[in-house]
């Protein structure tokens, strides 16, 4: 839920008005009086009226893109609109003279971190990743003496760095597994390392891949070849893997093939976060659990929405902070001097802003 009623309470007292549709926080632990109580007004869902007086529309993902023509010329959209390679959302955002703004593309600076969606988002994924390869693993996480004898602590082994992978390894530890950690930007290792985990050096080939602006850029196919090898031996000990290898506006890397699988114990799970982007692992489908000769395949694309009020909590600060951003004197500009909205703004009164972005091929 893009708003709780903490943030409404906090626009109105900014000097706005907010129309919350009736039943939209219930799924995330706000009722409808919850809302009313700090101010919003309650209206139906898809309310022509509300969304053509609207100045913003404060939405998770993008609304159907046949429902933005709702909104007036000039109104700004702001969420998760998935703008890589997005042409349809671009002729959405131009036919309607739109304004909007991608959480995708917000520069990751230490001024953007209130605002970033994409990590509070990914903290909560690889949160529940953990808890969720946990419970369908045939094992104990931590190490137990008991009378019956010493049980040995779970493998975990996690793929990506970023914050989904941090997270994993960090709720992974506190539940007393041994994690080992692979990702391409040799930077992380420290990180990985005071979380008390084990990185996999990345295979040294020539054209290792680099990081742009705090977001990792793609690996090449020999380099992804290494890396394959060196991992193999490591899943094949392993009882956890928990993908979270990612490369914004592509495909993730394919980093656990059929042969990697083979060799993995029945009885093992991996929880692939990258599904929706075509998956780290082969065989792995989307918000669904494979039975792969013993070993559990988990499709974990939409994470977040099992954590429902504290992922409202957060995205919803984070639309705050960002707007906040653009209030002038109770007024809405989007000043382009500011490098956090021009990175974000991806269309502006119906001109598209990053035509690079939408029309980017994802592969
Ligand atoms: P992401 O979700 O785009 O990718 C996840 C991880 O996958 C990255 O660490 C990436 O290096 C890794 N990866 C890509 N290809 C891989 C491969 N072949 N094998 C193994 N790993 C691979 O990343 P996320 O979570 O969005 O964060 C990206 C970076 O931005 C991180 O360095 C993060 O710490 C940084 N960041 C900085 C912030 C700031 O305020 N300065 C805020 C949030 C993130």
């Amino acid at each position: 839920m893009a708003a709780t009623p903490d943030t409404v309470k906090r626009f109105v007292s900014l000097g706005c008005s907010v129309a919350v549709e009736r039943r939209a926080g219930v799924l995330s632990g706000h009722l409808d009086a919850s809302y009313a109580d700090q101010g919003a007004t309650l209206v139906a869902v898809g309310d022509t009226n509300a969304w053509s007086q609207a100045d913003v529309l404060l939405c998770v993902q993008s609304p159907a893109l046949a429902h933005l023509n709702r909104l007036r010329q000039g109104a700004l959209v702001v969420g998760m609109l998935s703008p890589y390679a997005n042409e349809q959302l671009a002729m959405a955002l131009q036919s309607g003279g739109l304004s909007a703004m991608a959480f995708e593309l917000l520069p990751r600076t230490s001024r953007a971190q209130s605002a970033d969606a994409l990590s509070s988002q990914a903290s909560i994924a690889g949160y529940k990743s953990v808890l969720l390869a946990s419970s369908a693993l045939d094992r104990y996480f931590p190490m137990l003496m008991t009378a019956a004898g010493t049980v040995q602590p779970a493998k975990v082994v996690v793929l990506g760095a970023g914050v989904a992978g941090l997270q994993a390894v960090a709720t992974a530890r506190r539940l007393g597994a041994v994690v080992y950690v692979s990702d391409i930007r040799p930077a992380v290792k420290e990180q990985v390392e005071s979380l008390g985990a084990r990185f996999i050096e990345p295979p040294e080939v020539v054209d290792e891949p680099s990081e742009a602006g705090g977001y990792a850029q793609q690996a090449s196919d020999a380099f992804l070849a290494a890396q394959r090898q060196r991992l193999s031996d490591h899943l094949a000990g392993a009882d956890v893997a928990i993908c979270t290898a990612q490369v914004p506006g592509r495909c993730a890397p394919r980093l656990i093939d059929e042969n990697m699988l083979d060799r993995m114990r029945p009885g093992a799970v991996v929880v692939d976060l990258a599904v929706a982007q075509g998956g780290n692992c082969v065989d792995t489908v989307a918000s669904k659990t494979v039975d792969r000769k013993g070993v559990k395949l988990i499709g974990g694309n939409d994470l977040p929405c099992t954590v429902p009020n504290h992922a409202s909590a957060l995205y919803a600060r984070n639309l705050l902070a960002l707007l906040e951003l653009t209030m002038k004197d109770g007024d809405f500009r989007l000043d382009l001097e500011d490098e956090l909205i021009a990175g974000c703004l991806i269309a502006q009164n119906g001109r598209i802003r990053r035509g690079d972005v939408f029309t980017s091929r994802a592969n």
